[in-house]
């Protein structure tokens, strides 16, 4: 009976999906639109109450990772006996195409009706070929690249059997102490629409069914990078003007992207938790939004609605999650558990079940699943695409361009290729694990190339390398454990290093924060140089001043003995497999570096949450700033150490003859010609800024509005134009609607936020 029943279901689909195109108009009878409903309905039809809550039922991985056979745990067994019956919808943690396929099977063959799982999984920065952290990758300001990566991610994902990850994440951030900005793309809404965008396109390309593209997931819905204090899962308390202005801009560019799925966040915004906040979930996105793809929540987010004292039990929890339209449970068993009794004492109407449902098999249709629930499981195609030589190649690309050159006084940078002897100092230099920095769940350990054998290639010169101290004193793989190590003070390793040091011509310091010292959960007070390494710094430039820092960090830290002390800093973030590649590049000049920061970098902890798009206090620096009683600290300057979009080059570049027209229909038209005066040929990340002088809210000092990047040859010329329309020019409210007021506006334009070049005009 189940196999003629399963027949029946596949030869259903397979009509339906036959005339698909044709049948789409007719049967558009719900308010959303999904690309296969016919197909969606059909099934939705034949299903049992208890079979579409398995839908929305996500479980962890509970098989053997050796091999393809299910854990001998009580919670495995009953995990095992849910997916048999057809009470799973997804699964996540699930790696290769073995265990995918394995898992698959059952659902296929052993449930009544068949319908196939999505596999979800962290893909952040690559799958196997790790690539920079997201926060590295944006200050590529390179939507091409980022494209390109995420592209490649996900054909080696999807090769890998899994077709659906859990990015980007789209969470603006202002605040470095909180670890999970090495995930997104910084602190600014508009480059981060612009990148979340680029990153899912990249991921899901035009056609969700082919075997090289995967569903990206936006995430965290929403303000969970506005967490209090930068701690992880801390509560967010945030206005209607910035939750519109800034938090959610990334998640409604990506929306109109068509990513296909979202998550919902840990914490709690305005005192409701974000998996249980009916507002964010159905009513903006949903219906203002229109979005049509499905909701996760995040890891058990349902149940830890109970510790944050919002739901009373995990069948509160439930009814709360699932009305509030989270549609699938990740991790917290509270659907599968609940939900039918929920519906059955009319605490959750039966109409939600089945939208989500659909929405869920709506995505399923769209990957293909259906016409083949193994289309991602080829071993063949597994082992020819997982690490191919391409993707190398292309994280190489990504990675130069990564690269940030925050200072380089009397042009210490690039090295000189001979004759030169060079102390390489720092336990990260010689890492080639730390690189790959957090979320890297398929990537193997070790196999990023270090900052020592990028180097190692210029054979010219002479190197000698000294570890000088540890970054953090235990194994990487127990990284658990780091606060409670941190405080440990090994400085035995001082003396050879300055020995080294008085020896050499150049020393290359490489200092930061171990791979997982960012990252989910690794929030810090301090964001200075970790354990002894500020120490180790000032111990060598006592006995050799040539100095080119090497910073690598999942965040911005607060360098401001090294920013007046040592000449040249090189910010390189956590670069991937590639890592010593670039760095060993661009330290030589054989890549001119073109990056620029996509977050601010403050003097001190502090300064907290900062960034450059504020808005002025009633008494900003100016007239009065020589009295006490104006908006700043007493032990510190209110300037950031280097300000968002900052980033040096091997050449330079100036910003003339700007010109501002205004056009019919609000268009404004910003040119101006960018010059290298430099001596080498140079990228620049032209950046455009306004500032609405006067609004019936406040708004920004500045706001990016466009970037261009161009490139030019020493000496070379290139008008480049910026285009403003009423997108651009225009807020959010309190009440969360979109106005354009006329008025006054500043322009200013440059290589970076702080750009003095500017001009104005009236928005009629
Ligand atoms: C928790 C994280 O917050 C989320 O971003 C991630 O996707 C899930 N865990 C699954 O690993």
């Amino acid at each position: 009976m189940k196999k003629i029943l399963k027949c029946y279901v596949y030869l259903l689909i397979i009509i339906l999906v036959g005339c698909h195109a044709e049948t789409k108009k007719e049967t558009n009878k719900t308010t959303i639109e999904y690309t296969f409903e016919a197909e969606i309905d059909s099934l939705i039809d034949l299903m049992t109450l208890e079979e579409k809550i398995g839908q929305m039922n996500q479980y962890n991985g509970f098989w053997d990772a050796t091999g393809p056979v299910p854990k001998s745990d009580e919670l495995a067994a009953l995990k095992y006996e849910h997916l048999k019956k057809g009470l799973v919808g997804s699964m996540l943690n699930i790696k290769g195409v073995k265990q995918v396929k394995a898992l698959q099977k059952i659902a296929v063959e052993e449930t009544r009706l068949g319908i196939p799982l999505i596999f979800g999984f962290d893909v952040i920065h690559g799958y196997k070929t790790i690539g920079p952290i997201p926060l590295a990758e944006a200050a590529s300001w390179d939507l091409e690249v980022i494209k390109k990566a995420a592209q490649n991610a996900a054909e080696e994902t999807a090769a890998s059997g899994i077709n659906w990850t859990f990015a980007p994440m789209v969470d603006i951030s202002r605040d470095a102490r909180w670890g999970r900005v090495m995930e997104g793309a910084g602190e600014d809404p508009y480059l981060g629409s612009k990148i979340g965008v680029a990153r899912v396109k990249g991921f899901q390309g035009d056609d969700l069914a082919s075997p090289k593209t995967i569903a990206a997931c936006a995430k965290h819905f929403a303000a969970y990078g506005f967490a209090e204090a930068g701690r992880d899962y801390n509560t967010a308390d945030i206005g209607t003007s910035t939750l519109y202005n800034v938090v959610f801009p990334p998640f409604k560019a990506v929306t109109e992207a068509g990513v296909r799925t979202f998550m919902n966040s840990f914490n709690l915004l305005n005192d409701i938790p974000a998996t249980g906040n009916e507002f964010l979930q159905r009513g903006v996105l949903k219906k203002e939004w229109n979005f049509n793809g499905f909701i996760v929540s995040d890891w058990g987010s349902i149940a830890e609605m109970i510790p944050h004292g919002y739901a009373k039990d995990i069948k509160h929890a439930a009814e709360l999650a699932a009305n509030a339209g989270s549609d699938m449970d990740m991790e917290s068993s509270a659907y599968v558990a609940e939900l039918a009794n929920l519906v059955k004492e009319g605490k959750v109407d039966e109409k939600l079940i089945d939208d989500a449902a659909k929405r869920i098999l709506g995505v399923k249709f769209e990957l293909g699943l259906f016409d083949d629930p193994y289309r991602y499981c080829n071993e063949e195609n597994e082992k020819n695409i997982v690490g191919k030589k391409e993707f190398h190649e292309d994280a190489l690309d990504i990675a130069k361009k990564s690269i940030v050159l925050l200072k380089n006084e009397n042009n210490l940078l690039p090295l000189q290729k001979e004759k030169q002897k060079i102390a390489v100092i720092g336990a990260l230099a010689n890492d080639k694990t730390s690189p790959l920095g957090s979320w890297r769940l398929a990537g193997d350990d070790g196999t990023a190339v270090s900052v020592l054998e990028g180097l190692q290639q210029y054979k010219e010169n002479t190197l000698t390398y000294a570890k000088g101290a540890d970054v953090v004193t235990q194994d990487s793989k127990v990284d658990f454990v780091f606060e409670l190590k941190l405080n440990e003070r090994d400085t035995s390793g001082f003396s050879e290093a300055v020995k080294v040091a008085k020896a050499s011509d150049v020393v290359i310091m490489v200092l930061g924060e171990h791979g997982y010292q960012s990252g989910e959960a690794r929030s810090r007070i301090n964001i200075d140089l970790p354990g002894v390494q500020q120490d180790l710094l000032e111990a060598i430039y006592k006995v050799n001043k040539n100095i080119v820092l090497v910073l690598t960090n999942g965040r911005p830290l607060a360098i401001t003995w090294a920013d007046k002390h040592i000449p040249a800093i090189v910010e390189v973030w956590q670069l991937g497999v590639q890592n010593g590649n670039a760095i060993a590049q661009v330290l030589y000049g054989d890549y001119n570096p073109s990056g620029k920061l996509p977050m601010t970098f403050p003097r001190s902890v502090g300064q907290i949450p900062i960034y450059y798009n504020y808005k002025n206090t009633g008494r900003p620096y100016g007239e009065n700033s020589d009295v006490v009683f104006w908006s700043h600290y007493s032990d510190e300057s209110n300037r950031p150490l280097y300000p968002f979009g900052h980033g040096l080059s091997y050449t330079t570049f100036s910003y003339k003859n700007l010109k501002i027209n205004t056009l019919a229909e609000r268009k404004i038209i910003v040119s101006l010609d960018v010059t290298n005066t430099g001596t080498v040929k140079g990228k620049e990340v032209s950046q455009l800024y306004i500032q609405d002088k006067v609004a019936s809210l406040a708004r920004p000092v500045r706001e990016l509005k466009g970037f261009e990047m161009v490139e030019l040859e020493s000496k070379e010329t290139k008008t480049i134009e910026f285009t403003l329309t009423e997108k651009e020019l225009g807020f959010y409210t309190n009440k969360g609607e979109f106005v354009i007021e006329p008025g006054e506006f500043n322009v200013f334009v440059g290589g970076s936020s702080n750009t003095t070049l500017s001009g104005e005009f009236i928005l009629e």
